[in-house]
């Protein structure tokens, strides 16, 4: 297919990629080892027959379960410069990487080895990898308000590596107005805001509405249901407001990969962009996820791609230098 090998040369951009979602079977074994931990399942290959998520809770179960073996700072290390070596090998240059400090705090692990772990990681492949990238701080939506605040505070110190907070884990019965006073509090101290909008979530509008019109939030990740919404998209459209989609991931958690509706969205002027979620669990980079955008529907082609990939670049939260040097290296590729 010739649009692949046009995805594997083209110079991309990642805005949704949670960390703890990039622990491959090998890397877990090592780990578990290095710190003493037993393992459920005795191989890699059983580690990988086991995820067979039909949905977001089946799903978080085994990512949840999986970042046990992170202790240390140099486990957060390992894990985030191994995925910056797939993301250099697949022609990602800039990403913007969600963690989830809470599901290390909660198990005893400190907030300073997490995030140290992660730092040093991101200055190497930013100087060895040519890839730069900066950190998202996500609060689990089905823990309470309370403790995503004391999180908050707690990662004030580290504010200069950290540009944004998000919102993830299960959706259900946890709308995004449960968080309207930590997402405050967080844009006060100078974040920039997105949260979850998962697909196909009961409510989906409403929580669309809760974020784009009273938590006012810079971006959405996934939020695809918004087609159903005209004035919604009207809304998006006008603020410039980027959707991160994971195609792959959507193909796990609900019925399709989605996207006839991102087809559907692009047509409306909606910024979509292109994303692995959990690579690691769902079985597929950014390379990947582009490629499963070309096979789903008849009507992608070189334009539509390119286009995709500059809307990640546009909605990103890279400082500008960073997108005009991304902007002329895509267009030299596209010509
Ligand atoms: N949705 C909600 N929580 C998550 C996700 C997601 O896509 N990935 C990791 N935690
Ligand atoms: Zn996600």
């Amino acid at each position: 297919m010739a649009l692949k090998e046009f995805i594997a040369g083209l110079p991309k951009v990642e805005l949704h990629l949670h960390i703890e979602g990039t622990l491959e079977p090998d890397l877990k074994f090592k780990l578990a080892k290095r710190n003493g931990i037993e393992l459920k399942h005795k191989t890699e290959q059983e580690v990988r027959d086991s995820y067979s998520f039909t949905d977001l809770p089946s799903f978080l179960e085994a990512y949840y379960e999986g970042m046990n073996v992170l202790q240390t700072s140099e486990d957060f290390y390992e894990l985030a410069i191994e995925y910056f070596r797939r993301a250099a090998k697949q022609n990602v240059r800039y990403v913007e990487v969600f963690f989830d400090p809470q599901a290390h705090t909660a198990r005893g692990v400190s907030f300073h080895d997490v995030i140290s772990g992660l730092r040093r990681a991101q200055l190497e492949a930013d100087q060895n990898l040519g890839v730069s990238s900066q950190l998202i701080m996500c609060f689990l939506r089905d823990f309470q308000a309370e403790f995503a605040m004391a999180t908050l505070l707690e990662s004030l110190p580290y504010k200069e590596w950290i540009v944004g907070v998000g919102l993830d884990s299960d959706e259900n019965g946890n709308p995004p107005e449960k968080f309207t006073q930590v997402f405050e509090r967080a844009r006060a101290e100078g974040y920039l805001l997105t949260m979850h909008c998962d697909v196909d979530i009961p409510g989906s509008i409403e929580h669309i509405r809760q974020v784009l019109e009273d938590i006012r939030v810079d971006r959405i990740d996934h939020g695809t249901n918004i087609v159903e919404n005209p004035e919604l998209v009207q809304y998006v459209v006008k603020h410039r407001i980027g959707l991160t989609s994971c195609p792959i991931s959507n193909t796990w958690v609900s019925d399709t990969s989605k996207v006839e509706l991102l087809v559907e969205l692009d047509k409306q002027g909606v910024l979509i962009t292109v994303n692995s979620d959990d690579p690691a669990y769902f079985g597929g980079y950014i390379g990947e996820c582009f490629e499963r955008v070309a096979e789903d529907s008849d009507e992608v082609d070189e334009a539509m791609l390119t286009r995709l990939a500059k809307n990640a670049i546009e909605v990103s939260w890279a400082p500008q230098g960073i997108k005009n040097r991304l902007r002329e290296e895509i267009d030299k590729y596209v010509k």
